[in-house]
């Protein structure tokens, strides 16, 4: 069970854009995996390397390849493949940086992702069941949020926020992904009826990017679409503000009016209870931290979810936890760099009761690595992005189809 070798290739990522795939191989297995990038990134995650340049528009990532191909391959040929902790300790010390700078995140990850993956098939396991044995946990379906509206700068439209999801609550996954397609078809219906074909083109996570003039309408056309389809019981509505995005000398801009803080969690209020909104991600900058702990103060019961503030990383978790900034983790695992480490995250979160969600990013691949991450580690929800567009249904399908094998 030793790592015989180790290749990364360059691959194109949703948005046209290079992203690093590895290869690990062992005497009888191989493991393979493709990181993803974001396109809201926030300042405290690992950093993914690219060449900058001419090449792609600086976007290639031929150095964290190379780094792959000689620094990592040389120092890990031969290591026990199914000691996960300790090749991710050897890559983040090989790297010696506090984000990853010198190596490459992308790089680290590609290679924390393949061990996981060989070691799995070198034990015959399923990769849900070697997270769930690496990590004591139990394997179990989380809830998913669907993002069937898509702005901020992951849309060509005018819409400040950047994700409206829908949260299907049903028993089975088979049933959760019926509704969500029906709502997502209902609510096409709706926005070609009222506002023409070219509202319903889609954005980068495949949700529709119509150019209404406010979130507040967003919300209710896809209020109409779920109530039209009969599941106003079963399903809530959710938000992604992403609000690095629209911050700017203390105020936030949204739908072309500027807010004070404390007159964004007015407003927000109002949304949680028109809406009834399961959960508010990021509703302030990763570092307005006061806004942070006076939202969780007045709406304890929504589900307050720290992405950029935290950027998967424990030392934030771990600070957040201790000044009640939040009450909910993202897991992005290419914010952290290693699968160890995303562990940690998870396992700091869950100490001190908060939900974890599982994301995918914005600039995805159909590698479907984050389902497997999301059932094994139970996680109480997830996100992948609309059900359409393959690096996003390859990830709800491969949901489906543990569901279905397990029967
Ligand atoms: P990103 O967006 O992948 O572009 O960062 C996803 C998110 O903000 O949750
Ligand atoms: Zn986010």
């Amino acid at each position: 069970m030793f790592i015989k070798n180790i290749k990364a290739i360059r691959v194109i990522d949703s948005r046209g854009i290079p992203t690093i795939r590895t290869f690990v191989w062992t005497k009888n297995a191989v493991g393979c995996a493709t990181v993803p990038s974001g396109t809201s990134a926030g300042k405290k995650e690992a950093l993914e390397l690219r060449d900058g340049g001419k090449k792609y528009f600086g976007m290639d990532v031929s150095k964290a390849i190379k780094n792959v191909n000689n620094i990592i391959k040389k120092n890990l040929v031969k290591d026990f493949v199914v000691d996960q902790e300790a090749v991710d300790k050897k890559l983040i010390a090989l790297d010696g940086t506090k984000n990853k700078a010198k190596l490459g995140a992308n790089a680290i990850l590609s290679v924390s992702l393949a061990v996981l993956r060989a070691a799995a098939s070198e034990l015959e396991l399923k990769d849900y069941e070697y997270i769930a044995n690496l990590n004591k946990t139990k394997p179990k379906m989380p809830t998913p949020h669907l993002n069937i509206i898509n702005g901020g700068v992951h849309a060509g439209n005018s819409l400040s926020f950047q994700e409206f999801q829908i949260v299907p609550k049903f028993k089975s996954f088979e049933e959760t992904m019926k509704a969500s397609v029906e709502i997502y078809l209902t609510l096409k219906k709706i926005l070609e009826k009222k506002y023409g074909l070219s509202s319903t083109n889609v954005g980068y996570e495949g949700g529709f990017c119509p150019n209404l003039s406010s979130s507040s309408e967003a919300l209710s056309l896809i209020q109409s679409a779920v109530d039209k389809c009969g599941y106003t019981k079963q399903v809530k509505l959710a938000l992604d503000v992403a609000a690095n995005e629209i911050y700017k000398d203390r105020k936030y801009l949204v739908d072309q009016k500027s807010y004070s803080s404390g007159e964004l969690i007015d407003y927000y209020k109002k949304v949680i209870k028109e809406y009834k909104l399961e959960s508010i991600e990021d509703p302030f900058s990763e570092d307005d931290y006061k806004s942070w702990s006076n939202l969780l103060k007045s709406v304890s019961k929504t589900k307050i979810i720290g992405d950029d503030l935290l950027a998967t990383n424990p030392k934030y978790i771990k600070d957040a936890i201790k000044k009640k900034y939040c009450n909910s983790l993202l897991l992005k695992v290419n914010q952290i760099g290693t699968i160890t480490e995303a562990f940690e995250a998870y396992n700091l979160a869950k100490s001190a009761s908060w939900d974890v969600q599982v994301s995918h990013r914005s600039g995805d691949t159909e590698d479907y690595f984050v389902s497997d991450l999301a059932y094994g580690l139970s996680s109480d929800s997830l996100k992948f992005g609309a059900p359409a567009r393959g690096e996003r249904t390859s990830k709800y399908n491969r949901l489906l189809e543990i569901e279905a094998l397990n029967k």
